[in-house]
């Protein structure tokens, strides 16, 4: 039984307006021309640094701050929001899947049990994101699954490839898809029938999030389920190397890998096991969907052959989607934002589609819907469906900030909290130019809240779930810009594991309070506490402390 009234915070007010703005991809790194923040005008972002360190200050956003595996692991939105939601730190999917290829629990567990049943007639088929990225899959977990899997007893293998180039080095999956080979070829000395099938780049085929653009998942579908894809090649490193010149890895069109009499040489069948290798949940909920859903309508399977399917975890606890999974996913229980609804505080949380699930699900402990739908209200801008957002730096902030804006003088919320994607979503694209662009959009829409909040006589706290926009080369330890062969720049598309800030401020902020000294390796998860305080309580006991105190003067 849980007790869900928090105690008053013995100097804090109640009733304050507070807004929560998470900047996506917004890291804090030196002041050079690969430094997006630092090359774009960010008036509003520099005019809050000003206040350090009493009303600014950085906080850790990767590695084992945000319950990953090592410190050497980048931050990531799903870990980054799970953490400023629950106030704790958790073991992240990443850390779990290691520990249960570790010990071998994973095999003895329901999931696997269900899927090995279908190991002696049918084909064991893996999809998911090829890479060491540690964001959403990493390869050597997939690496032990098949060798774990053909030991026990999988004798036809097909791997469906996603490459990355988003969180990893774009170009990297040649040499992925070179050592999958590999790994195949030697299951194959092994008397295993173990290929790979199909593939794509992630952002074209397969994942996408939120139910952002159903085609994408389609074209998966088509080539993992069907066998049907307008690219056929006899091999998939042929199939990378050929489609990249004309995309790069993330946006790779679909492929199959086909036979000598141009047959596809691994669609699912009835009777087939499938295993969704990804461990992070918004990009394989609507493969999911699709694949576990009787009455799914999003688009024309075609063809649903009766199969076992479990996922690397379970997506999504709410929905118990899939209902069978090889690790159970961690266990976020009692999340600030169920606390403050049990407590009164009306909240408001609103993104645009491609990052909304980020404020409220990852936000709520990878959970889906309301705590209290009379308490809440979610509201969701669509995103641009169909475009890299480099064609469109500046995405939905403003929208985001005027929602955001109307929010905070209707006066009926609590906590206005939001997501601006654009630091990060732009970043991803590796386009330097549009992520000066994005950043300075998204310096714009705090701004617009900012003001939201003066006119209410409120409180912000301006934070980021990760790094992205702040550093967009890869560099050698001493920092410099590393080339490659032809003397190209590299550059880096994915996250960072530099700190990200934090500000509070606002008419409403009470006199005296400012960030204490002593919580010097304070990370996201402290933030949780930290709001909770501005609402005028004090967080449960369990949370990471408040990176707040009050002082008299
Ligand atoms: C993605 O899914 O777009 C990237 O792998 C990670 O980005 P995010 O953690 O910022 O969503
Ligand atoms: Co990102």
């Amino acid at each position: 039984q849980v007790f869900w009234k928090l105690a008053d915070h013995p100097t804090l007010p109640k009733g304050k307006t507070l807004a929560l703005i998470v900047l996506d991809g917004w890291g804090e790194y030196k002041p050079d021309e690969y430094n997006c923040i630092h090359v774009a005008q960010t008036p509003t972002m520099d005019s809050l640094k000003q206040g350090a360190p009493e009303k600014w200050r950085l906080i850790r956003a990767h590695g084992k701050a945000v319950g990953l595996p090592t410190e050497d692991d980048m931050g990531n939105s799903e870990v980054g929001h799970n953490a400023l939601g629950a106030g704790r730190i958790f073991a992240q999917g990443a850390k779990l899947v290691d520990i249960a290829l570790a010990s071998g629990k994973i095999y003895e567990g329901e999931g696997f049990k269900y899927i090995s049943e279908c190991f002696e007639k049918g084909t064991l088929h893996l999809i998911g994101l090829l890479s060491d990225g540690g964001v959403h899959s990493r390869l050597d977990q997939l690496q032990l699954l098949l060798k774990g899997a053909s030991e026990r007893g999988a004798k036809r293998i097909r791997v469906h490839i996603l490459t990355d180039g988003r969180d990893v080095l774009d170009g990297s999956s040649v040499a992925f898809v070179e050592t999958l080979e590999s790994d195949l070829a030697k299951l194959r000395e092994n008397g295993v029938d173990a290929q790979i099938a199909s593939g794509g780049g992630r952002m074209y085929v397969t994942m996408d999030r939120y139910e952002n653009d159903w085609d994408v998942v389609k074209r998966g579908w088509d080539a993992q389920v069907r066998g049907e894809a307008p690219h056929k090649f006899a091999n998939a490193v042929e199939a990378v190397k050929k489609l990249r010149e004309n995309a790069n890895d993330q946006y790779l069109p679909p492929f199959v890998i086909v036979d000598e009499n141009e047959k596809a040489v691994g669609p699912i069948e009835d009777g087939d096991a499938v295993v969704t290798f990804n461990f992070r949940a918004d990009r394989m909920v609507m493969l999911a969907k699709a694949l576990e859903h009787q009455d799914f309508d999003k688009f024309d399977r075609v063809k649903v052959p009766k199969i076992r399917y479990a996922g690397m975890l379970q997506y999504d606890g709410e929905l118990k989607l899939p209902g069978h999974y090889l690790v159970s996913p961690p266990e976020i229980d009692r999340t600030s934002g169920e606390y403050l609804v049990h407590n009164g505080v009306r909240t408001f949380a609103c993104s645009e589609t491609v990052k909304f699930g980020h404020v409220t699900f990852f936000w709520n402990g990878n959970r889906s819907g309301y705590f209290n739908p009379e308490m809440e209200e979610y509201a969701e801008i669509p995103s641009d469906v169909g475009i890299t957002f480099n064609v469109q730096p500046k995405m939905k902030a403003l929208e985001i900030g005027e929602k955001a804006r109307d929010a905070i003088l209707s006066r009926k919320f609590d906590q206005v909290r939001v997501n601006i994607p654009n630091g990060d979503m732009v970043g991803h694209t590796g386009d330097i130019q549009a992520t000066v662009v994005a950043c300075k959009a998204a310096d714009e829409a705090v701004k617009m809240i900012i003001d939201a909040i003066e006119q209410v006589g409120g409180i912000y706290v301006v934070t980021a779930d990760h790094g992205n926009a702040e550093d967009m080369v890869k560099r050698n330890k001493s920092g410099q810009p590393l080339y490659d062969k032809s003397g190209k720049l590299q550059i880096l598309t994915s996250h960072t594991c530099q700190p990200v800030p934090i500000a509070i401020g606002g008419p409403g902020l009470a006199a005296g309070v400012r960030f204490r000294n002593d919580v010097p390796d304070g990370g996201l998860a402290n933030v949780a506490a930290t709001v909770m305080n501005l609402h005028g309580y004090v967080a449960p006991n369990d949370y990471e402390p408040t990176l707040i105190e009050v002082v008299n003067n």
